[in-house]
């Protein structure tokens, strides 16, 4: 465990001292907080950046992928206009890192003399598989609890994104008067404060090939914005056509009053 002690927990510990009581006592999470720097994709002109989001997708395939899968988010999207912008290339090259089923042999059998079923390596085509075989391998190896999928996690939750980057940032040692659950985490953005999860990031969890330091909240805001983009891959055409939207509607509404104008000017009021 890290024992570098960040601002971020001290600001936060500070925060939480003010609130705490009540709050704390009565199990309610503590609100989700924004990264200093906002988020790229929020107000009208919102967009994903490129970099972010490939830095996000190392950050999710070098740690999350462990544990969670994204079973709505095909290989190829990563691919797609508005996204990472990986070429097809390196589409094929992750798809290449993950099994997926590989269905019946020639004889029918689709589970090999162990009991497992065939696997092959992923093409762009496949989605991004769960780490385990089913539900209870999932709970089995996470003491009963069950890692979600992550494709729409950021949609899932209210203020999806802040809790998100809150959730990955905010884990703390546990004050003394908060009575742990065996193997559990404290979190207090988590509701109830205690999650099976335990702390995914830590400084250097990755390395960037840019050269950006793997801070704990670096790789959060990153994870975050893919996150954010695989739940939401459209968010940048909606917000254009929106705009666009509102520009025609003034330039209407300013026609239409001068026509208003042209068609009484000769009525006396
Ligand atoms: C060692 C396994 C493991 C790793 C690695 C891991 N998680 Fe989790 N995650 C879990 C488990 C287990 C849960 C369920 C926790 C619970 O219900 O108490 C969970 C839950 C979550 C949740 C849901 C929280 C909620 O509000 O219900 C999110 C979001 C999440 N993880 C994101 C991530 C991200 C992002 C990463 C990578 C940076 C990651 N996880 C890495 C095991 C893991």
């Amino acid at each position: 465990m890290s024992l570098t002690i960040r601002t971020g927990t001290i600001i936060g510990a500070f925060v939480m001292a003010l609130n705490a009581g009540a709050a704390m006592a009565a199990g309610e999470a503590e609100r989700p907080h924004a990264p200093q720097e906002g988020w790229s994709f929020s107000g009208i002109f919102g967009h994903y950046e490129e970099t972010t989001l490939q830095r996000g997708f190392l950050v999710y395939e070098s740690v999350c992928a462990g544990c969670h899968a994204l079973e709505y988010v095909a290989f190829r999207n990563l691919a797609d206009p508005g996204g990472p912008g990986f070429t097809l290339d390196q589409v094929r090259a992750i798809a290449a890192n993950y099994r997926v089923p590989a269905g019946p042999d020639e004889f029918g059998d689709t589970l090999d003399e162990n009991g497992l079923p065939f696997v092959r390596p992923a093409i762009p085509a496949n989605y991004f598989p769960s780490p385990y075989d089913n539900e209870q391998q999932a709970r089995a190896r996470n003491w009963g609890a069950l890692p979600p999928d992550l494709s729409l996690i950021t949609k899932a939750r209210v203020n999806g994104a802040n809790y998100l980057y809150s959730l990955l940032t905010g884990y703390e040692d546990a004050p003394e008067y908060v009575e742990m659950g065996e193997n559990m985490n404290y979190n207090p953005f988590f509701p109830g404060q205690q999650i099976a999860m335990v702390q995914p990031l830590y400084e250097g969890s990755v390395e960037y090939p840019d050269g950006t330091e793997a801070t704990v909240e670096q790789m959060a805001y990153d994870v975050t914005n893919f996150l954010m983009w695989t739940a939401e891959p459209k968010l940048e055409k909606r917000k254009r056509m929106g705009f666009q939207v509102m520009a025609f509607l003034f330039v209407l509404a300013a026609l239409l009053y001068w026509s208003y104008r042209q068609v009484w000017r000769d009525v006396d009021h």
